[in-house]
């Protein structure tokens, strides 16, 4: 496998997966239409690696795009990134969540069914276990999930599964992401929501960088340690890799988490980042944010023992890159 198309490549997990992917030799096709991410990322992505990639301004969702795309290059698997990821909106805007997510999906496996291309890796997300008991484990049956958004990657899921187990030479990957936080160690590629950020990593960002005054800290009366919410927060270059070691080892229809297997608090990641940074992130104790768990977390074993991959960067790593990153320092080497 050498060629990858890799949709919604130009945001925040896709373009550091393209970076780890031209780093390990791939060549890459990335399609992106620019809905929640800009060509900027595009450049930083060859300055970062000294590669060139093909790049398509395309919206996934199209049929006649997604086909001329598959016809102008040889391509020998898909990572589908592409897709609106904001819990609240989805809420407001189902119908937008459903035939975005799910019109993508179906577009893109049809494509490779009659392009014959074999591997499929999918960007799912822990939301998909619902309010599990941590830690996750790839076999445990799915709760249902609070919003559109989450159903639309337990129906994406579905729909590539059955697709896999009716095709047979059909690869079927699923990547189920914890939190995904921090940026590439340059500095040049991070994570920018538009409007204020709805995650907690990017929120703390811009309490650090006075634009936003406090960060709010939804809920102290978890039943945690220190009463606010537990996370498995992922460097987001360790999330990269583990795609770059799932797309090794396709075979059939697998489905991987991708976490540390470590938990951490709110008030944890407040601490590691002040501390990271030689800051102080001013917080305000506020009621819970509905829909949220208390804890999540995976269980990271699978995909040590089956892919060879484990996330080695520390919570310390995630913070300090995340700011330098938002901050705009950067690597200048
Ligand atoms: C959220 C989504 C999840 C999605 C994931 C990745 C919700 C309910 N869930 O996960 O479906 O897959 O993002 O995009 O939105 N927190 C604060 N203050 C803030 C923001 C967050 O205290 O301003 C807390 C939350 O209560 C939670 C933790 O920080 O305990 C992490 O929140 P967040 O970064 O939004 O991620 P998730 O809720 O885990």
């Amino acid at each position: 496998m050498k060629n990858i198309l890799v949709t919604g490549g130009a945001g925040f997990i896709g373009s550091h997966t393209c970076v780890a992917l031209l780093e390990a030799g791939y060549s890459v096709v990335i399609a992106d239409n620019f809905s929640n991410s800009g060509p900027r990322t595009l450049e930083r992505i060859r300055e970062i690696t000294g590669r060139d990639f093909v790049f398509c301004e395309a919206d996934v969702t199209d049929r006649a795009a997604v086909e001329g795309i598959f016809k102008e290059n040889n391509i020998d698997g898909v990572i589908h990134f592409a897709g609106f990821k904001a819990v609240g909106e989805s809420v407001e805007k189902p119908l937008a969540y459903y035939y975005n997510n799910l019109v993508s999906t179906i577009e893109l496996a049809k494509a490779c069914l009659s392009h014959r291309v074999k591997n499929f890796v999918f960007s799912s997300s822990a939301t998909v276990y619902g309010d599990n008991k941590a830690p996750f484990t790839e076999t445990m049956p799915l709760l249902p999930t609070t919003n559109p958004y989450g159903e639309t990657k337990v129906i994406s899921e579905r729909i590539l599964s059955d697709a896999a187990a009716a095709n047979q030479g059909f690869s079927v990957t699923l990547l189920r992401y914890f939190n995904p936080v921090g940026a590439h160690e340059s500095g040049l590629i991070g994570e920018a929501p538009n409007g204020i950020p709805n995650n907690l990593m990017p929120y703390i960002t811009k309490v650090a960088k006075g634009e936003l005054k406090e960060l709010r800290v939804f809920g102290d009366d978890y039943d945690t340690p220190d009463g606010t919410g537990v996370r498995d927060y992922i460097h987001v270059m360790d999330l990269a890799e583990g795609h770059a070691a799932a797309l090794k080892k396709m075979s059939g229809f697998s489905v991987y988490n991708l976490g540390t297997g470590r938990g951490t608090s709110v008030l944890e990641l407040v601490t590691a980042f002040e501390r990271a940074n030689s800051l102080k992130i001013p917080y305000r104790i506020t009621p819970r944010r509905a829909g949220d768990i208390a804890v999540c977390y995976a269980d990271a074993k699978k995909a040590e023992r089956e892919l060879g991959w484990k996330a080695k960067r520390t919570v310390e790593e995630m913070c300090r890159d995340a700011w330098r990153f938002e901050a705009g320092l950067r690597d200048e080497k």
